[in-house]
Formats: structure tokens, C-alpha cells, sequence
């Protein structure tokens, strides 16, 4: 079925301007459709379009150049509240197939996001709901609630929409029969109830013939409860509750144009300021009080959630990009241990144990998430026991940041909850990929309670003691590739030079430390995650450790580097072709692995990544073991410090 066609032409950004002006004193209600393919979604909002009279629409894309300019400006509120939602996606330059229109009536305007309602979209879905008020729930009056209705529901519910509308599409085709809307209604709500959603308003319409879309139907007197869009342009809106909430304002950037100005730019999230208000920085905690709040049209004497602002403070404190601004008596917490709801949106499913970037509001850390307690079944609702997270399941984890971050329940009634501070989105670190989005629940009572001891002798202390400075020397390769032989050697070379060093071999520390680890993806994560923090431990004991793991995976060997100070990692790549690996498979593994009889096994069944850029490679086939470590002791020693 093909919707009524009434796009106007591509519409220029001033063209857009003049009429967001025209209608700047108009409530914005943000809503989404979602149904199932052929539920009639284009048909519906084409006709919303039509019938509003005010035809004005087109992709949100032609604005995003534009926007941007006036956004920061901060000329036009409107132009903010178009986009800002979707900040983090489009700055992460992920393609979301998700189509936003704008239109408006006499009493209000509207941006709608059009979701596909094809399985695979829950990305869009979640991406396009994120920022919605009202959900409009598409049901074929001849198929009634399917999977996907209750799909979109869930996440709708999840993502925090307090308005559900259940339009109930298609009535012509079954004679506007009252029986069918009302079989369907009673479905539904026993649906809604069981998940949570307290109301939701049910009205029977059809989109191609425009039953009850503007006008009340002819055909469906037995119905006497709103018409779509009178619904839509009455349901109330959530911005005072925005407004009530104590002061919040992610800081998007620094704006320092010369030494006598600083000030704070961001849009803010919940409550209000004035000039004078005594605020505190996290997750720092220092405080200060708002000197002049500045915008382009001059110095304001109040701003309120949902206006870009630059806030200039009395007192020169820290503060950047991703800090959070916040009442100074009412701030939000500081945690680095959560536990969050998770929709899982990549092909590549959940590694745990694996490090992510975590954005939430304007911040970015890395976070890994751990197994999952349970998935949940959008039908049943039932908890399922998981290992893991694959595209569109939704689960329950727990998520360790490596630093604390401000942050707020993303749902709840009370004051303390945020959508912006709560809600979250993963991406993945190699392939820069969006993986999931996430919502915290709560932070974990641990991560409050375990602080950092002081401790006097320092890694530096320890290492002077040693007259050396702390190295880890990673060995990387195949299996049989030659990590341990050359290791030793080096070792040895290292012990005779006075050295003092330690060698963490993935054979023995497997019967040991690693015992309970096996082969899979997770697991070798979990090794190496293991391993680097025990011979950080080790460097910051003072020692040169040596390590030989296949450590197949490029993330987790970087994410190993970073726990180092610069220049202590070398990474050390025995590149053995596979084929002369197997060709000696000194264990007899290679054979046992083509035979089948061992699983996951690197190179065969599991995948290897090479190092793109190791500090020394040791090509095997042309350098011999003794050569490679008399290269590698001549490679370390050159770039150490006349300490040694
Ligand atoms: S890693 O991938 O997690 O870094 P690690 O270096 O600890 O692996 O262990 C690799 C050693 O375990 C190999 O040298 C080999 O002796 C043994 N092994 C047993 N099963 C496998 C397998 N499926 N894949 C790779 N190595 C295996």
C-alpha cells in the first residue's frame, strides 16, 4: 500500500526558520508510531500530515547542518529540541533509519519519528523513542496484538513514554465492527497491565479512509472518545515535571574565547537557574555559584531545562567537557558500578568482560558489562538465564565504568531520575559500531563503599629500589608460535643483566589463576583481563613482566596498554604464519583441532588478530629464538632511561 503523497519540495533552512518563528509560541509534542510491516504507518502519518492542513514536513536530515549553527547560538530553542536527543547518535555518525516529520496545528506542533517496524529495527525504534513523549501502538484490526505490538510496547514502556495510544487501524476493512475494536482492547490491556503500563487510549481509526483521524467517524458512533488528533494536541505534556526536578547541566563544551571569559555550554537537562545559585561540579564535587548565565540575545536572568545556555562561574574551578553542573545541595551520585537494563543492538553479540565506550550525556568513558543476570522475553516477560546478548534481546547486567560518573536512575517517579543522565548508549571501540543502549537502574552499594587505599611506597619508590623502571613485555601470537621460547630467553637475558623480572605464562597461569577459564570469546576476554591486571600489579611492584597469551582479540590487548603509564607496554608480536605453526604443533593441538576435537581453537575455529602496530615484530621464519630475544633485550635497552 503506497501513502498519499503531500511532501512538499525540499524545504531550505530559512524556510524553516520562519516557520518555526510562526509557530514558536506552540507546545512541542514529540511522538513515534510503530506497528508491524503493512500495519499502515505511512498511510496513518501521511494522513496526519494532510489533515492537520499545515502540510509541513521532511527528513530531519536537511536540518542537522543548520540546526547546529542555531542550536549553540542559542537563538532558537526549537531548532535544540529538533535535534538534541539525538546528539549522541549523530555525533557518533551512526546511519539510524529513522524518519522525523514535522508538523503543527492550530494548537500545537509535532515532530514525529517513523520507526520501521521490521524486527531488526529495534535501533531505530529505541533511537527514535528515546526523546518521545506519546507512542502511537499500530494494530491491523484484522490481525489484532502481535509479537511486535507487545515488542513495541516493551520498549516503549522501557524508554520511558508515559503516553500510549493504541490506534486501532484498518476498521473499514472489518465493517467498523465494535465487537472486533473491543476483542482487541481487552487483549491489549491485559497485556499492558502485566508490564506495567497504567493507561494507555484506545481509539478505532482508518488511515486511508480518515476515520477518526481529524474528524469523528460517521461510520463509528459507538465510539465517543477522542480523535487522534485531538489527543495528540491535548495529552499533557511532561516539561514542568523537566522544570520542578533539581538543576542539572551536562557541560558540552568549553567555551574559552580569551583568558578573561570561561564559560560552560550545554543544554539543560532538568530544573532551573539563576545567577547567584551555588552549584557543584562532579563528579569533582567542587562548588562554586553562577556568576552570569550568557547567550547570544544577551545575559539571561533565569534559564530552564530544555535551553542551551553558557554558564560562567564566580570561581575558578575544574571543570569539562562530560562534567555535570547540579544544584549544590541537591547533586546527583557518582558511581562506577551499575545496574543497568540493556537492549542489545548489534549482530555481534555481548562480549562480557569486553571494554566499550559508554556515552551518556555528554560523556565518554569505558565500561565493560559483565554476563547478564537474565534476558527478557518480550512475550512472556519471563526472565531467561543468558550468557550473553545477541541482536534485539534485552537483558539486565551489571556495567563497571573505569571512573565514576554522575549519573541518575533512568526511571522513577520521585525527583532523582533522568533520562539524560540515566540512559546510556555502547559503542564498540574497534569498529566504532553502536551496540546497545542502556538505562541505568541503580548503582551498585559496592562501588560506593570500596574506596582507593593510600600507599605509601610508591611504584616509583619500588622501582628506584630495583635500579630499573617497570616494563611489560606482552608476547602476542599463534598457538606454537614461539611466545614462551622466545620469553625465556629474554628472561634469562634479563636475569643476567641484574634485572628483576617475573614471566606469566598462559600454559601454567591456566592451571592456576585461570583454571575455571576456558576457550570461548568470553572467556579469553576474561583471561586477559585477569593477567593484565596482575602484571600491572607486578610493574607496579617494580618488576619487568614478561607475559605470553595468544591474546588473539586487538580490544583487549589495548585495553591492557592503557591500564599502563605511557611507554611501559611493548607489545611483541611472534608472527608465525599459521601454516609453520601447525606444521610444528609441538602439542599435537593443530591436529586434534582439524580433526574436530577441539573447539574454538585459535586459527582454526577462532579468530586471531594481529597486531596493526606492535612495538617489535619477530618474523620467526627468517629469525631464530636466540636472535629474536638478543633483538628484543637491544630494543627494550635502547629506549630505556640512563636509570638502568
Ligand atoms: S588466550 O587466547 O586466552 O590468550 P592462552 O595463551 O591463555 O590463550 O592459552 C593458549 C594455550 O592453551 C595454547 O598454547 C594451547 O596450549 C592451549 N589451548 C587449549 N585449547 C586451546 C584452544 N581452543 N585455542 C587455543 N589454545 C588452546
Amino acid at each position: 500500500m503506497s501513502a498519499p503523497s503531500y511532501r512538499p519540495d525540499d524545504l531550505i533552512a530559512q524556510d524553516i526558520e520562519t516557520y518555526l518563528a510562526l509557530h514558536q509560541n506552540k507546545t512541542l509534542l514529540r511522538f513515534i508510531t510503530c506497528g508491524s510491516v503493512d500495519d499502515g504507518k505511512s498511510t496513518l502519518i501521511g494522513r496526519l500530515l494532510y489533515d492537520s492542513k499545515q502540510i509541513f514536513e521532511d527528513q530531519l536530515a536537511a536540518l542537522e547542518s543548520d540546526s547546529k549553527r542555531v542550536g549553540t547560538q542559542g537563538q532558537n530553542i526549537d531548532f535544540a529540541l529538533l535535534v538534541d536527543g539525538l546528539a549522541a547518535e549523530r555525533e557518533q555518525g551512526i546511519t539510524i533509519d529513522v524518519a522525523y516529520r514535522f508538523f503543527a496545528t492550530e494548537k500545537r506542533k509535532f515532530i514525529v519519528a517513523d520507526t520501521p517496524g521490521h524486527e531488526q529495527y529495534t535501533r531505530n525504534m529505541v533511537t527514535g523513542a528515546s526523546t518521545a513523549d506519546l507512542a502511537v501502538i499500530l494494530i491491523d484490526a484484522r490481525k489484532g496484538v502481535l509479537t511486535q505490538t507487545r515488542r513495541h510496547s516493551y520498549l516503549a514502556h522501557l524508554i520511558g513514554i508515559r503516553h500510549i495510544v493504541l490506534a486501532v487501524n484498518k476498521m473499514d476493512l472489518v465493517g467498523y465492527d465494535r465487537a472486533v475494536f473491543d476483542a482487541i482492547v481487552a487483549d491489549y490491556a491485559a497485556f499492558a497491565k502485566s508490564i506495567g503500563i497504567e493507561a494507555f487510549v484506545p481509539i478505532p481509526i482508518s488511515g486511508l479512509a480518515g476515520d477518526n483521524i481529524a474528524a469523528r467517524s460517521a461510520s463509528m458512533d459507538w465510539y465517543d472518545g477522542p480523535v487522534l488528533i485531538d489527543h495528540l494536541e491535548t495529552v499533557e505534556l511532561d516539561v514542568t515535571a523537566d522544570q520542578a526536578r533539581p538543576f542539572r547541566m551536562p557541560v558540552q563544551w568549553v567555551n574559552r574565547p580569551n583568558l578573561d571569559f570561561r564559560g560552560f555550554a550545554g543544554l539543560i537537562a532538568s530544573g532551573t537557574l539563576k545567577p547567584g545559585d551555588a552549584v557543584r561540579v562532579l563528579p569533582s564535587g567542587r562548588t562554586s555559584t553562577v556568576a552570569r548565565i550568557v547567550t547570544m540575545g544577551g545575559d539571561l536572568p533565569e534559564a530552564v531545562a530544555g535551553q542551551s545556555v553558557t554558564i560562567t562561574l564566580a570561581d575558578e574551578i575544574d571543570c569539562s567537557r562530560g562534567d555535570v553542573i547540579a544544584a549544590a545541595d541537591d547533586p546527583p551520585q557518582v558511581a562506577d558500578q551499575f545496574q543497568a537494563t540493556i537492549v542489545w543492538m548489534d549482530q555481534e553479540e555481548l562480549l562480557p568482560g569486553r571494554a566499550y565506550w559508554l556515552k551518556t550525556g555528554t560523556s565518554t568513558v569505558s565500561a565493560t558489562v559483565q554476563q547478564p543476570r537474565h534476558a527478557i522475553c518480550v512475550n512472556t516477560m519471563a526472565e531467561l538465564s543468558v550468557k550473553t546478548l545477541g541482536l534485539n534481546d534485552i537483558g539486565v547486567a551489571e556495567v563497571y565504568t573505569d571512573r565514576g560518573i554522575p549519573f541518575e536512575p533512568y526511571a522513577g517517579d520521585g525527583a532523582h531520575h533522568s533520562k539524560d543522565l540515566g540512559g546510556f548508549i555502547l559503542i564498540d571501540k574497534i569498529t566504532n559500531r553502536t551496540v546497545a543502549a542502556g538505562m541505568i537502574a541503580f548503582a551498585l552499594r559496592r562501588s560506593q563503599n570500596v574506596h582507593w587505599q593510600a600507599i605509601e611506597i610508591s611504584r616509583e619508590a619500588h622501582a628506584a629500589q630495583k635500579h630499573q623502571q617497570p616494563r611489560l613485555l606482552w608476547f602476542t601470537g599463534l598457538s606454537g608460535s614461539g611466545k614462551s621460547t622466545v620469553a625465556n630467553l629474554v628472561e634469562k637475558k634479563l636475569h643476567a643483566l641484574g634485572k628483576h623480572s617475573f614471566l606469566l605464562d598462559g600454559d601454567n597461569i591456566r592451571h592456576g589463576l585461570n583454571k575455571d577459564l576456558g576457550f570461548t570469546d568470553a572467556d579469553r576476554i576474561e583471561n586477559i583481563r585477569r593477567v593484565g591486571e596482575v602484571a600491572k600489579l607486578m610493574t607496579d611492584a617494580g618488576l619487568i613482566v614478561l607475559t605470553a597469551f595468544i591474546s588473539p582479540f586487538r580490544a583487549e590487548r589495548e585495553m591492557v596498554r592503557r591500564m599502563l603509564p605511557e611507554g611501559e607496554f611493548f607489545e611483541i608480536f611472534i608472527d608465525t604464519p599459521l601454516e609453520v605453526a601447525e606444521a610444528r604443533d609441538v602439542k599435537g593441538l593443530y591436529k586434534k583441532a582439524r580433526a574436530g576435537q577441539l573447539a574454538n581453537f585459535t586459527g582454526i575455529s577462532s579468530p586471531y588478530e594481529a597486531p596493526l602496530n606492535p612495538e617489535i615484530r619477530i618474523d620467526t621464519t627468517r629469525t631464530a629464538p636466540e636472535e629474536a630475544a638478543e633483538q628484543i633485550v637491544e630494543a627494550i635497552m635502547g629506549v630505556w632511561s640512563p636509570v638502568l
